[in-house]
Formats: structure tokens, sequence, C-alpha cells
């Protein structure tokens, strides 16, 4: 809207790569659709593309899955959905971060089930509170959803919390588990990604989501997949059916070639970002009332801004209208959002450098924290 007015916005908003679906990938697809791989495919996707999947998965975290409980979706976003509606509804209680991606809130309140907030602080750089966990699990706990590396707050999770979780989740062996592993390849300072499927004590009820959008910068193909225990897999491919059939025919087959092909792609993608993330993070500590921790994963950085005196939508207003920069108010994440801002470095260097300085003139200006 402003850009069409000729405004300049420098776009720290958004939540997909600034970069293109590597060549190889959107060959695969073109050469599927020449060779006439254009009709419908198994509800849950081609087999070979749930091989190539489960292949992954023990390349990277030494775990066989069976590609029979592998379910490809369009966009990691439907695996999340079809666990919400799949184990919500009237009478239950899903357990999701907050701040955390939106999503989750919006489909739970759809379910009919009650929301019951795990709240992330900068404080505790973003960990779960376990001892606020345990007391917000009750007999009507159906699922509890985690994200790890997380949006918004960029926040990982450490093997030793991740052993600490599935200890809490053993006296709880009605309650599923939903693991949005989303962001798991694109972390920093060598930081290795756990997974909940390294437990095999909870994988009788754990449904992984994971995808091709981010590592592969994918967001428009639509697709993504989920891991699911053999007794809700044939639910899963049921909804798929009703609903969508199947994931787009060609797009299956550039996922294979995503998989099966060259990585260096990603590499050089999260390399990329981390330069970025550095940056940032240096730039907004200066920023008067910005408290910004060394976010270790995703492509967001999420500072307090609670020393600056605004809210999180005026911050964001302050930001889009005044200096012409987007970025998502905390709150938009969660009510235990409030008091942030999420910056996306999903940007080049040279505009990442250049919104933190205009932040900084400008707060300099208006005396934020004076
Ligand atoms: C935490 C998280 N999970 C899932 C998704 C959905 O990804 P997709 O675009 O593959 O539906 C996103 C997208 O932003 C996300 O941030």
């Amino acid at each position: 809207m402003l850009e069409k007015q000729g405004k300049k916005i420098i776009n720290l908003g958004i939540g997909q790569p600034d970069f293109k679906t590597p060549e190889h990938i959107v060959d695969a697809s073109v050469e599927a659709l020449k060779n006439g791989e254009h009709g419908y495919t198994e509800g849950k996707g081609i087999l070979k593309l749930r091989e190539a999947v489960a292949s992954d998965i023990f390349k990277r975290r030494k775990v066989e899955v069976d590609p029979e409980n592998i379910v490809i979706v369009p966009g990691g976003k439907v695996t999340m959905w079809h666990a919400i509606i799949m184990f919500g509804g009237e009478g239950k209680e899903i357990i999701y971060p907050n701040p955390g991606f939106p999503i989750y809130e919006s489909v739970i309140n759809y379910s009919g089930a009650k929301p019951i907030p795990i709240r992330l602080d900068i404080v505790d750089n973003f960990k779960i509170n376990f001892e606020e966990l345990e007391s917000s699990i009750n007999n009507n706990t159906s699922l509890i959803i985690i994200n790890f590396p997380s949006n918004p707050t960029g926040g990982i999770i450490s093997k030793k919390d991740m052993d600490k979780l599935v200890t809490i989740l053993e006296k709880h062996p009605n309650i599923k588990i939903l693991s949005d592993e989303i962001y798991s390849r694109i972390l920093y300072d060598n930081t290795e990604f756990i997974s909940l499927l390294e437990y095999p004590q909870i994988r009788d009820r754990l449904i992984i989501l994971d995808g091709w959008s981010k590592t592969f910068a994918m967001t428009g193909w639509r697709i993504g997949y989920g891991v699911w225990p053999k007794k809700y897999v044939k639910v899963a491919e049921r909804l798929n059916i009703n609903s969508f059939s199947c994931t787009n025919t060609a797009t299956q087959f550039a996922a294979i070639a995503a998989l099966q092909g060259p990585q260096d792609s990603v590499d050089l993608m999260v390399s990329e970002f981390d330069k970025r993330r550095k940056i940032m993070v240096n730039y907004l500590n200066e920023i008067d009332g910005f408290k910004c921790n060394n976010s270790k994963g995703a492509f967001y950085l999420f500072p307090s801004i609670k020393e600056t005196g605004i809210s999180s939508d005026d911050m964001e207003n302050i930001l889009l209208n005044e200096i012409g920069i987007a970025a998502v108010s905390g709150n938009s994440f969660g009510s235990f959002g409030e008091g942030y801002i999420r910056f996306s470095y999903a940007n080049s260097e040279k505009n990442i450098k250049l919104a933190c300085k205009k932040i900084k003139q400008y707060s300099i200006k208006k005396g934020w924290n004076a």
C-alpha cells in the first residue's frame, strides 16, 4: 500500500527466505510435467518422495521411519491443521508456545479446544519453563505443541531440556505431541538439532511437522510433510483425500530433487543468514530501549522493546509509517508477545544495516528510554 504510494519500505516483516529455489529443483518439476506427471498421486504422496524423506531423516537423525508413516501435504501448515483438528475439539485443552506461530492458537480456537499458552520469555532465552508446563497439564490435555528453532523468537532447545521434556511427557502417556521442526536446518554457532524423533519412548504419539518451504526457499510451492504414528496415519491421509486429494504432483517431484540433489544452496543460505543475524543483533542492541538476544535458529530476531515504553502495535506502526520499515508486532504471535517486535533477516545486508541505522536515528530524535 505505502509502496504503491511511492514510499520506499524495507521489508523485515516477511517469513520467507529471500533466495531463489535452486535451479535443479525447478528443473525437476518442469521435467516431471513434460514426462506426463500431471495426474493425481496417492493421497499421502508419491512413494518415491516418502522414501526420500525417510532416507533424509535417517541421514540426519539416525532414526528409521517407515515411508508408510509419512504424509505429504501442501505446506507445513497442513500437518498442524490435521493434528489440531484430530486431537482438538470441545472439552480438550492444547498446550502451545506463546509467543508462537499464530496459526496454532487460531486453529486450536477453531477446533473448539481451549488454548493453553506456555509463556516464552527473553529473560529465559525463550526456553520452556518446565514447572509451568507441568502445572498446565491436566486430564483434558490432548496435545502439546513445540517448535524449535522457533518462530518468532529464533530460540532453540538443548539436549538436556529435550530430555527433561520427554521425562514429563512419559508421565502422561495419553497426550499427543506435535513437534514443528520446519526450521531444523536453519541453525547457527554449530548448534546441533535435536529432534523428538530421537526418543523412541514417545514415538507412538508423536507427530513431526517439517517441509521444504524454508530450507529450500520453496514457500510458494506449497509442500511439507508429517511423520505420523501408525495409529493415526490413515486418518491424516483421509483428511488429505477429503480436502485436496493430493499435493501438487510436479511439486512432489521437485521435493525429491531437493532432498536427493546437492545441498550447497542450503549451506550457502544459512551462512548468509548467519552473517546478517550477527550484524542485526549488534545493531539492535545499540538502539535505546531495545534488548535483543543472540538467537541460534530460524531467521528471526525478537527483541524486547519494553524499555522504550512503546507498545508492540505502536512500534509496528511507527516503524512502518514513520521510518519505512515493515516488522511484525510481537502480539501478533500471542498475548505474551506484547513488548516485543519481530524482525526477519530475510533481506539484504545493506537493507538490514540501513533499517537499523534509521531506527537508531529516530530513537535518538524521539528520546526513547530517555
Ligand atoms: C513455525 C512454523 N511452522 C510452520 C510454518 C508453515 O510453513 P509452510 O509455509 O510450509 O506451510 C511456518 C511458516 O512460517 C512457521 O513459521
